[in-house]
């Protein structure tokens, strides 16, 4: 089963001196601070290791973690030293600034205080975390002895909103994962002929099935979180690999679940490769005289759209750089296309008022008659 559950920031807030403090306990706290602030100094800085502001928000953190990773892995780095304390130094930054208690704890008394409360588990923030970076199980591909389980291909329906931005998704899944049972099972088998001997001089060699006996073990529903993100510009069909996180194997390894980008249709804006359209229905007026309108953009930044001259149905204009971003590239953008369409007024006119609008518009009467569906 599962759940697509988009992430929101909750916010909490603690007061330090609550009204039962007396100021004394106030005055403890507040030296405690100043004590804390010089043993931040002395731990490591987890801001400055993920290269983001103290005020960074958890999709800032994210991203930062998830850049750096794919940069300081040491399989990536051979050559370098440090490149293994640099990614411990990098997991345990993010372990920390990631999570919203132990970040809080951090801010106020650091690195080693944290420790104190055994509040840094030092677990690998990596092993679950955002599928594939491109150097998992990439050399792995020669033990094709192992049996592996199916993997699973799921659809990821997300906001033109995501794509245009990023954002990071979190998905819940009840993961089938293998747990030790009691007792023995038959595994590994596999065809051997035997030889079995008749009598003298008469053998039969027949096929057989062997097994060995392996501990048993039982498939327990176990609930996941996995986390994807969506980078700005993805395309409908690109593919993000969680590896191992597919269907179990009771002889061998889990499959992979591979979550493949699908765009959610949008009502404003319609995406063909980086570029976006969009529809505007004017007024017969606006389209005479000129207007200016703003268009809410997906990040709902201000597209401002000004014309003076008159605007006939079917003009588009063009806003270079107001398209998607590119995916190679996030500062690229494509271009915005606007379409026009012009709404009529419904109103009779009065015999004046046509005797206006013939004066001011000037048009000679030389209708034109041509085929409707060929343009000749
Ligand atoms: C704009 O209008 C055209 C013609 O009606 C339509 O095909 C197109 O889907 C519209 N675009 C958007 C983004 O709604």
């Amino acid at each position: 089963m599962w759940t697509n559950q988009h992430q929101t920031h909750p916010t909490k807030t603690t007061v330090p001196c609550g009204r039962m403090a007396s100021a004394g306990v106030c005055l403890l706290l507040c030296v405690n601070l100043f004590l804390n602030v010089l043993i931040v100094l002395a731990g490591r800085d987890f801001y400055n290791i993920l290269g983001v502001s103290r005020s960074a928000n958890l999709n800032q953190i994210k991203k930062a973690y998830r850049r750096l990773a794919k940069e300081l892995h040491p399989d990536k780095n051979p050559d370098d030293p440090d490149a293994s304390q640099k990614f411990q130094d990098l997991g345990a930054a993010y372990e920390v600034l990631s999570d919203e208690e132990k970040r809080r704890k951090y801010d106020q008394c650091g690195e080693e205080c944290l420790k104190k409360d055994g509040m840094m588990n030092g677990a690998d923030p990596f092993a679950s975390f955002f599928g594939d970076f491109g150097f998992f199980g990439g050399g792995s591909s020669n033990q094709q002895e192992t049996p592996k389980g199916a993997t699973i291909i799921m659809d990821l329906y997300v906001t033109l909103e995501e794509l245009y931005s990023g954002n990071f998704v979190e998905i819940t899944r009840n993961k089938p994962v293998m747990k030790p049972a009691r007792g023995t099972r038959q595994c590994n088998c596999r065809q051997e002929m035997v030889t079995r001997h008749l009598g003298p001089g008469r053998f039969q060699m027949m096929q057989q099935t062997v097994c060995d006996e392996c501990p048993n073990v039982k498939l327990v529903n176990e609930e996941r979180t996995l986390e994807i993100e969506i980078e700005p510009g993805m395309v409908d069909g690109q593919e993000t690999r969680f590896v191992a996180e597919g269907e179990p194997h009771l002889d061998g390894e889990p499959g992979d679940l591979i979550l493949k980008i699908n765009t959610m249709p949008h009502p404003v804006f319609e995406r063909r490769g980086d570029d976006l359209y969009t529809n505007v229905t004017l007024s017969l007026q606006d389209a005479l005289v000129g207007f200016s309108m703003d268009i809410e953009h997906l990040d709902g930044h201000k597209v401002q759209i000004t014309r003076d001259k008159i605007t006939w149905p079917g003009a588009r204009i063009r806003k270079k750089g107001e398209g998607m971003p590119n995916y190679e590239n996030n500062n690229l953008h494509g271009t915005l296309y606007i379409t026009f369409d012009i709404e009529f007024p419904k109103t009779e006119l009065s015999e004046q008022q046509r005797e206006d609008i013939k004066r001011i518009l000037n048009q000679n009467s030389n209708n034109k008659v041509y085929n409707g569906l060929r343009g000749f």
